[in-house]
């Protein structure tokens, strides 16, 4: 039994010494610990041993069984220590490799228009708002003096989520919007994103921006609106900008006008940036209609206003001389850097 005993510790030792790594290492243990392990079919043998040899043999067999779990327990921790070391030399990080540079973006040419022009207002005591792209048919149309069948809602075909919910075709909406809140007087802008059934060309895309601005308040007359527009178009394209308004229509103003800037490129005398006219049309504007008023709760009587609508757009690419509106949308850094 002695010599039984005796090897079996000797070649445990030897297998736990040659064990490479920690799963070799646990089939050793369980060769040997396990239930059908070596030393437990020592135990199982106890049987077959004298009744007053049996303690001294089970003390025996007690002892090789702690020096084999003494020694598997230290192979196992020195094997971790390789590993992990092994596994440490191999993520080395190499601190001389030069870093990667941060790739930084542009401000968009739509943005820095935007940010001018709402400096523009905010000088004159406008408030900047805001209002939903995906919009009721009846902010974006019907309480602007649309009605169904109307021939503008052709015009501004845009993509219906339902029959009630549509992508805004115009800012317009938040003027309701906010005569609808009722607090009074209004003098604020609302730029935004808005949507029509386009194709994409060098003057079109779908999805494109406006600027809306709305000021209601007592006494407020065509004469504002007039001062109001040249005063911006002075500040945005220069002192010498001179502006001209040609009758318009627009359901939900009255009267209506379009407002053309003269050509700062060549001050009005006719040059390719202006298609030869010496005048560039920049927005949309007019008096609000009383009966737009009157729909979102405005007594026309007490109240009237004004309204203008401007393509972002076209100012960003009037203002840098960009002649094809895609080059906006495809977000190219080495165009962006150039404004
Ligand atoms: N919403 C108009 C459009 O998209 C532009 C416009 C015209 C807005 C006149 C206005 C306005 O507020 O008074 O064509």
């Amino acid at each position: 039994m002695n010599e039984r005993l005796d090897e079996i510790r000797e070649s445990a030792l030897a297998a736990i010494a040659a064990a490479g790594d920690l799963a070799v290492l646990n089939d050793v243990r369980v060769a040997y610990l396990g239930k059908k392990g070596r030393l437990t079919g020592v135990l199982k043998s106890m049987k077959h041993v004298s009744p007053d040899q049996r303690p001294l043999v089970g003390k025996m067999v007690n002892e090789v069984r702690a020096e084999i779990e003494s020694k598997l327990e230290e192979r196992k921790s020195s094997l971790a220590a390789e590993a992990l070391t092994k596994q440490l030399s191999e993520e080395v990080i190499d601190v001389t490799l030069p870093a990667r540079r941060e790739r930084i973006g542009h401000i968009h040419p739509n943005t820095i228009a935007l940010e001018e022009l709402e400096k523009i207002f905010i000088g004159m005591g406008y408030e900047v708002e805001e209002g939903p792209e995906i919009e009721y048919d009846y902010y974006n149309f019907e309480a602007l003096n649309i009605p169904a069948n109307h021939p503008a809602k052709d015009e501004q075909d845009t993509f219906y989520i339902n029959k009630d919910i549509v992508l805004r075709t115009q800012t317009s909406p938040v003027q309701v919007r906010m005569m609808e809140r009722g607090v009074l007087p209004i003098r604020m802008i609302a730029p935004g994103r808005v949507f029509r059934a386009d194709e994409v060309d060098a003057t079109h895309s779908p999805s494109f921006h406006q600027v809306e601005g709305l000021v209601i308040d007592k006494n407020i007359t065509l004469a504002d609106l007039k001062g109001t527009l040249e005063e911006f178009a002075r500040e945005m394209f220069g002192a010498d900008t001179r502006v001209k308004f040609r009758p318009h229509h627009f359901p939900f103003t009255e009267p209506s006008a379009e407002m053309d800037v003269s050509c700062f490129k060549c001050g009005g005398k006719g040059c390719r940036f202006c298609k030869g006219e010496g005048w560039i049309e920049i927005l949309g504007c007019g008096m609000v209609h009383p009966h737009v008023l009157e729909m979102s709760n405005i007594d026309p009587k007490e109240y009237s206003g004004f309204a203008f609508g401007i393509g972002l757009e076209r100012i960003a690419l009037l203002k840098y001389e960009i002649d094809d509106m895609r080059l906006l949308y495809e977000n190219d850094n080495r165009f962006l850097e150039q404004f």
